[in-house]
């Protein structure tokens, strides 16, 4: 008799002990230590997408996006981890698996999507003319043949800058080298991502420079990740999430002081 009681109360302190065990595991779902973080590209040269601040912390649309679906309320049982990359080394760096996933103001592509994955759109944007607040030449696509040009190298701003007849290209690495060239007199005008220019012009980092052709091309940024990434269908999965749920709307409104417009939920 004595032996059985002994045994019961094992028993118990057993089940209590898995319990406690079953119970710290869900309430502390989000640390993760035991997942791998998810390790995720950007350049941040981009305003008001990624940028580094003065004290070296990320911050931007896609950031507050990328760390709104490593919440568990967007489905993703992962944590973040930003990897700071420059944007023309994007698609070979997740071509070689280097990183899980890439956010970046990255425009789908068909070109991209031979040799990279990328999910469902999660912003609508376009390319815009840039020219000197004095300059009454450059109107529109068609004013810019023969014209001298400065793009950022690998964008769709250069692939689009290949198509104007006659025009000199000048490529650069990042967004604010390509304005300083248009600053100095060295350029006649900048091809690049509309809201990213837009946005710089309004807060008085682009003095003297204004946007003469809004949204040239309608394209949409996509999370990029390698290849049949295992992660994709979570990704995409969280966007949706963060579209229902209201999430996308408020960090939209954060950046944009603007309503975000419907998003088509596949490419093209
Ligand atoms: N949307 C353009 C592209 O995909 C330019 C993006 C630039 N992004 C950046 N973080 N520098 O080519």
């Amino acid at each position: 008799m004595k032996l059985i009681n002994f045994n019961w109360q094992q028993l118990i302190l057993g089940l209590g002990c898995l319990l406690l065990m079953i119970a710290c595991k869900s309430f502390y779902p989000t640390t993760n230590s035991d997942v791998k973080p998810l390790k995720v590209g950007t350049d941040p040269t981009f305003v008001p997408f990624e940028i580094q601040t003065a004290s070296g912390n990320l911050e931007g649309f896609d950031i507050d996006l990328m760390n709104a679906l490593a919440q568990p309320t967007a489905g993703l049982s992962f944590a973040v981890q930003f990897e700071s990359l420059p944007f023309d080394g994007m698609i070979s760096t997740l071509q070689a698996k280097r990183v899980d996933a890439a956010i970046s103001g990255i425009t789908i592509t068909a070109e991209r999507l031979k040799t990279i994955a990328f999910s469902r759109p999660y912003f609508k944007a376009g390319l815009a003319i840039a020219v000197r607040k004095d300059n009454q030449n450059i109107k529109d696509f068609k004013s810019l043949q023969g014209k001298k040009i400065a793009v950022q190298i690998g964008s769709t701003g250069a692939d689009f800058a290949k198509t104007i007849p006659n025009a000199k290209i000048s490529t650069f690495n990042s967004g604010p080298e390509f304005f300083q060239d248009l600053l100095n007199g060295n350029v006649d005008a900048v091809v690049s991502d509309a809201f990213a220019t837009l946005y710089a012009i309004k807060n008085g980092k682009l003095k003297g420079i204004k946007v003469v052709a809004d949204l040239l091309t309608q394209e949409y940024y996509g999370i990029a990740t390698p290849k049949n990434s295992p992660y994709l269908d979570a990704i995409n999965k969280g966007i949706a999430t963060l579209l229902s749920n209201g999430t996308y709307k408020q960090i939209y409104q954060k950046w944009f002081n603007a309503e975000p417009p419907q998003l088509p939920d596949s490419w093209p």
